[in-house]
This record gives structure tokens, C-alpha cells and sequence, in this order.
């Protein structure tokens, strides 16, 4: 397996680290605009294997695509990131033009690539990546639920005062601060709904943690978070890797699941060896399907300013 992951920044830098340090590639390939950026990235990288234990093999290069021919997956992570105050929405202008431009340059060079968008806003990123490319949409992946899941996770754990492994849960719709839909109805600690051991309240106060758990951390951080979504798409490269068939929410191109169309959004998806291989429509309550249809317009909005 050979990976591309474009943009050396904090979110693609800690990608790369997690997709080595789990050792299931042969290869990683950075790439950045900034000169000897990604070089620089990939050789630090590198002087750890020895100490991680890791054979991936990471290289890194400025702009140049031909080094990433033949990548089986692509991470797409260009862009600016968010500063604090700043919505994930507010990024569209300059970042549609960068993952257009990425994404047309990873597929002269790599015809069967399966591209995951992390860019932001990024269920628009993957919208627009749909349009300019063509691809099959079981090809093109917005990550966004697998890192918001883990966040819910993180708050259901602390409410619970329990370990993250003891919990289930999903957020599906779109990755932004009003988006998110955090399954809380459907959230478990071993099997047992969250209801059993929280209020009310607290389960709400869970969500509303879990939905602005991006702009939590870029409050804290001055810019947006890495350790979490560099491991999220970690996760998601390794189950097209492994042909695992995991499931997680990612954005994906809908054509009526879920009553949606022509949008990419966040719904429950099973990876393996060719991407997207199943769009798993699960049975939602009236109160969820408000939810992600409410999402749904919020994405459409942001898409609409790609005119
Ligand atoms: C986040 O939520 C970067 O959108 C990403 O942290």
C-alpha cells in the first residue's frame, strides 16, 4: 500500500506519523508547496523508526506529484486551517481552489487513487472533489465523522468517568459546529444505552461538547486540532489497507440514501479494499432524521457558494 498524504502541516504530518507507526504501509509520500517542508517532515519522521519500530517507508517532496504515482490512497489536507472564532465554513474561498487543483494532480498520476478529503469545510471539500473529478463515489471519502465519533466518545467517556474502550457511539451529518448529529439515542457503555447511567441533561451537555469540540481545541490551540484527525484518517487508510470492512460515519456522496441527494454528508459507511464499499442506511428516530435533514441544509448552504 502507498499512501499520499498532500500537505505536510500539523493534520498531514500527524497522519503520517500514525499511518507509519501502525506499520501496515510500505510507503508514505508527503507533499508540500512549502520548499523542503515536507523533506524536512519525512526525514524527522524517519529517525524515528528505529525507535518506534516502524519499516514504513515516508518521503517527502515539494509539489512534485510524480513522486506520489501509483498511491493507492491519497489524504487530502491542504489548505488553510481555522484560526479561533473562525467557523469552518469561513475557509471555502481559498481552500476549494487548493483541493480542486490536489485532487486533478493526484489522479493524473494515480488513475485508481482513493481520495480522502480532510480540508475544510470539509463535506463541501468532498462535494466539490465529487464534481471536479468524476470519480466513483465509493472512491472519494470526507473524514470527518470517524474524528468526531472519537470526540463523542472522549465526552461520553468523562461524563461515565470510564474508559473510552467501554463506549459506542456515532455522530453522523456534517462536520461543522451546528451539523453534527451525535447518536446519543443510539450511544452505549457495553451494550447498555447512555441513558441508563445519565440525565437528561447530561447527555445533552455531551453533545453540545461533542459539536464544538473542534472549535474547543482552536480556542485552546490558536489554530485546529491534529493528534485526533491525523488518527482518525489513520484508521480509515488502514481499513482500505486491510480490506477490513470497519464500519465508520464519513462524508459520502448520497443518491437517496437517507431521502438525500447530490450532497456529501456523514452517514455510516463500510471501508475496505475499494474505498466506500457500502452506504449502511440505519434505522433513524424522528428526532435524528430532523437532525441530519437540518444538516443536510446547512452543507447544501456552504456548497452553494462554490458557484
Ligand atoms: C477538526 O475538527 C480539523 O476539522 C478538523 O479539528
Amino acid at each position: 500500500m502507498k499512501v499520499t498524504v498532500v500537505g505536510a502541516g500539523a493534520v498531514g504530518a500527524s497522519c503520517a506519523e500514525y499511518i507509519a507507526i501502525k506499520n501496515f504501509a510500505e510507503e508514505v509520500v508527503l507533499v508540500d508547496i512549502k520548499e523542503g517542508f515536507a523533506e524536512g517532515k519525512a526525514m524527522d519522521l524517519m529517525q524515528t523508526a528505529s525507535l518506534n519500530g516502524f519499516d514504513t517507508k515516508v518521503t517527502g517532496v515539494t509539489n512534485d506529484y510524480s513522486a506520489t504515482a501509483g498511491s493507492n490512497v491519497a489524504v487530502i489536507t491542504s489548505g488553510i486551517p481555522r484560526k479561533p472564532g473562525m467557523t469552518r465554513e469561513e475557509l471555502i474561498g481559498i481552500n476549494a481552489g487548493i483541493v480542486k487543483t490536489v485532487a486533478e494532480n493526484l489522479i493524473k498520476f494515480s488513475p485508481e487513487v482513493i481520495i480522502i478529503v480532510v480540508s475544510n469545510p470539509m463535506d463541501t471539500m468532498a462535494y466539490l472533489t465529487h464534481k471536479a473529478t468524476g470519480l466513483p463515489k465509493n472512491r472519494i471519502i470526507g473524514m470527518g465523522g470517524a474524528l468526531d465519533s472519537a470526540r463523542f466518545k472522549y465526552r461520553l467517556a468523562e461524563a461515565l468517568d470510564c474508559p473510552s474502550s467501554d463506549v459506542e457511539g456515532m455522530v453522523i451529518g456534517g462536520h461543522s459546529d451546528t451539523g453534527m448529529v451525535p447518536l446519543i439515542e443510539k450511544a452505549t457503555r457495553n451494550s447498555i444505552p447512555v441513558s441508563a447511567f445519565l440525565s437528561e441533561d447530561v447527555q445533552s451537555e455531551v453533545v453540545e461538547a461533542t459539536k464544538v469540540g473542534g472549535a474547543t481545541l482552536t480556542k485552546l490551540l490558536g489554530t485546529s486540532a491534529w493528534y485526533a484527525p491525523g488518527a482518525a484518517v489513520s484508521e480509515l487508510v488502514r481499513a482500505i489497507a486491510q480490506d477490513s470492512k470497519k464500519m465508520f460515519p464519513c462524508s459520502a456522496l448520497l443518491e437517496g440514501e437517507f431521502g438525500l441527494n447530490d450532497i456529501s454528508l456523514g452517514v455510516p459507511c463500510v471501508l475496505g479494499k475499494n474505498g466506500i464499499e457500502k452506504i449502511v442506511e440505519i434505522e433513524l428516530s424522528e428526532a435524528e432524521k430532523e437532525k441530519l435533514t437540518s444538516s443536510a441544509e446547512g452543507v447544501r448552504k456552504v456548497n452553494e457558494l462554490l458557484d
